[in-house]
């Protein structure tokens, strides 16, 4: 199988991307798969709470010094390779540009070595941002059924399908719809979005309709508990409903 950059994003913060691509690395791992998880949310990285890891120090290492990105590289406790900021309070702003160029050479090397990257963004649109979407086979947008959520994954799918779809027609795109009250509801808020798009821009093309990816329940005990006891919330309920959305989303990705 051909190794795989997912990139995972949104417009607004907070709607479940650190989650998502928590879980997702994970379930990719149960399945055999050499996973690694990028934290790309450098000033707030927290993807080591779900995933039970630790910080360290060795990010910085690589920012500060002329260290390999991939030496910053951690096993976390569930087989999940991690690269992840530690302590340190890192403003993007003061990451020279060449710094930040090596971060998107260096990971997208790392595809020999992995089957899936996993990039976890900021939330929001900038530069730093689009250039991970530039290293990506997929790009799935996380988007929460309400309306804020909706208009600002607009706003930035607009300018990813003029910028990055038109030109690189191979990359593909998904939604993933987080936080669903049930399924039905996921599939509806899928249909507002996909109208909206098709209503505000003018020259959108359907083939290129980002498909949806995936519909994630909206379980606040489950992932509250999971946080807590810092375990990926697909380990900690491993016959629940939040596994079996995971189960359809990443059988969606690997096929
Ligand atoms: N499916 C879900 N059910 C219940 N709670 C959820 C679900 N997904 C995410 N959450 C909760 O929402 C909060 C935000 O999730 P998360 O940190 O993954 O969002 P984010 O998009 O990465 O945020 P940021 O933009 O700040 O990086 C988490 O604390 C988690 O408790
Ligand atoms: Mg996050």
């Amino acid at each position: 199988m051909k190794s795989k950059v997912i990139t995972i994003t949104s417009g607004k913060g907070g709607v479940g991307k650190t989650f998502t691509a928590v879980n997702l690395s994970i379930w990719l791992r149960q399945k055999g798969f050499n996973v690694l998880l990028f934290d790309a949310d450098i000033t707030l990285s927290n993807s080591y709470i779900m995933l039970g890891s630790k910080q360290n120090e060795k990010f910085y290492n690589f920012l500060s010094g002329n260290s390999k990105i991939q030496d910053a590289v951690i096993t976390s406790p569930y087989g999940v390779d991690t690269i992840t900021n530690g302590n340190q309070i890192i403003d993007i702003n003061d990451i020279s540009k060449e710094k930040i160029k090596t971060i998107y050479c260096q990971i997208k090397e790392m595809k020999k070595k992995y089957d899936f990257i996993i990039i976890d963004t900021p939330a929001g649109y900038s530069n730093y941002i689009y250039n991970f979407y530039l290293i990506s086979d997929t790009v799935l947008f996380i988007i929460n059924p309400e309306l804020p959520s909706i208009t600002s994954f607009y706003k930035i799918y607009k300018n990813f399908y003029n910028n990055i779809i038109k030109k690189y027609q191979k990359l593909i795109s998904g939604i993933i719809i987080n936080r669903c009250k049930d399924v039905n509801s996921g599939i509806e808020t899928y249909k507002v979005i996909i109208e909206l798009l098709k209503k505000r821009m003018k020259e959108f093309n359907r083939i290129y309709n980002p498909s949806l990816t995936g519909i994630i329940l909206n379980k606040e005990q489950e992932v509250k508990t999971a946080i807590q006891k810092r375990i990926p919330a697909i380990v900690l309920y491993p016959y629940s409903t939040l596994k079996g959305s995971f189960d359809l989303i990443c059988n969606n990705l690997i096929n």
